[in-house]
């Protein structure tokens, strides 16, 4: 395995690799902020089964924090990285600095519209920008022929096929099935803040999806029952405070008629969940209905 610090670097690490493989090999690339989980160990094993060359990059981008937001305590541990992506069948590793991805303040802004109005985009503002920036100068950089990217940020997956489309990048998105620990809490860098308390009453975020999707299955039920039987849920875990629980179409993010009774067998449907545990922000989703365009939960 490779490790790169610079863009030169990268570049020929990739020549490098390119020419064990004639030339011709395909690259498949997972891009993370690092403080690797069993979640991104997926997405590293399926890139490793799908090209001949893998690329990791770990880069925390701080385009895409919010001023009061956690870019400065963001988790990092970049010994256990390498380990891990070692472990997953990674051939290069690309970990730059801030001022190797941002010599100067950019003056581009990617800003992907409709897709980013409601959920994180609302509650986060900006901060789909900085992703939109950074996975497009990272796409340049990698060139990759599959960009793998887990649904546990569905919404971020629905932005980045959009500006790849819009944009004509030359890669495949690969939206891969969200992990989760035994009990059910999604894998995220970000449990690690939570309190033994807090751990345990997390659960309910993915309990209440699971509930949801009991409901869902009941003829007549509109979005305004699911979205209000699923913040009742959670609720009932006196730690947790929402930030959003949306019913919407996947992928357009367009918000349904609340009271018109729900279309599974023609319309896929996320419901998609922001709750915070003290100032820790976890999200969670489950995808309904009619599951076309490969995507997973
Ligand atoms: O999902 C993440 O970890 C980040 O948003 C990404 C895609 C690596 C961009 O910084």
């Amino acid at each position: 395995m490779i490790l790169c610090r610079t863009i030169p670097e990268l570049h020929e690490a990739l020549k490098q690799q390119q020419s064990k493989n004639a030339g011709s090999g395909t690259v498949g690339f997972v891009p993370t902020m690092g403080y690797l989980h069993e979640g991104h160990a997926s997405l590293m094993r399926r890139s490793a089964s799908e090209n001949d060359i893998s690329v990791l990059s770990i880069f925390v981008n701080p385009m895409q924090f919010g001023p009061n937001e956690d870019f400065d305590r963001y988790p990092r541990d970049e010994e256990r990285d390498l380990a891990l992506a070692g472990q997953n069948g990674i051939d290069i590793v690309f970990m730059p600095s801030v001022k190797e991805m941002y010599p100067k303040a950019p003056l581009t802004t990617v800003f992907v519209s409709q897709v980013t109005s409601r959920l994180c985009g609302a509650s986060r503002p900006g901060h789909f920008d900085g992703v939109g920036l950074v996975v497009s100068k990272l796409f340049h950089l990698v060139q990759p022929d599959k960009a793998y990217f887990g649904m546990k940020d569905a919404q971020q997956v629905a932005v980045i096929q959009q500006m790849t489309d819009d944009l004509n990048f030359p890669v495949e998105i690969v939206p891969c099935p969200i992990v989760r620990e035994p009990d059910g809490l999604a894998l995220s860098s970000r449990n690690v803040y939570l309190t033994a308390e807090q751990r345990e009453q997390a659960v309910m975020l993915s309990r209440s999806l699971a509930e949801a999707k009991q409901h869902f299955a009941k003829a007549g039920i509109t979005a305004a029952d699911i979205v209000e039987q699923t913040k009742q849920m959670i609720e009932s875990a006196e730690l947790a405070e929402i930030d959003y629980v949306e019913l919407l179409h996947y992928p357009s993010l367009d918000l349904p008629d609340p009271a018109a009774v729900l279309q599974p067998e023609r319309d896929t449907y996320i419901l998609a969940l922001a709750v915070k545990f003290g100032s820790t922000r976890l999200i969670d989703n489950q995808l309904f209905g009619y599951i076309g365009g490969d995507y997973h939960v």
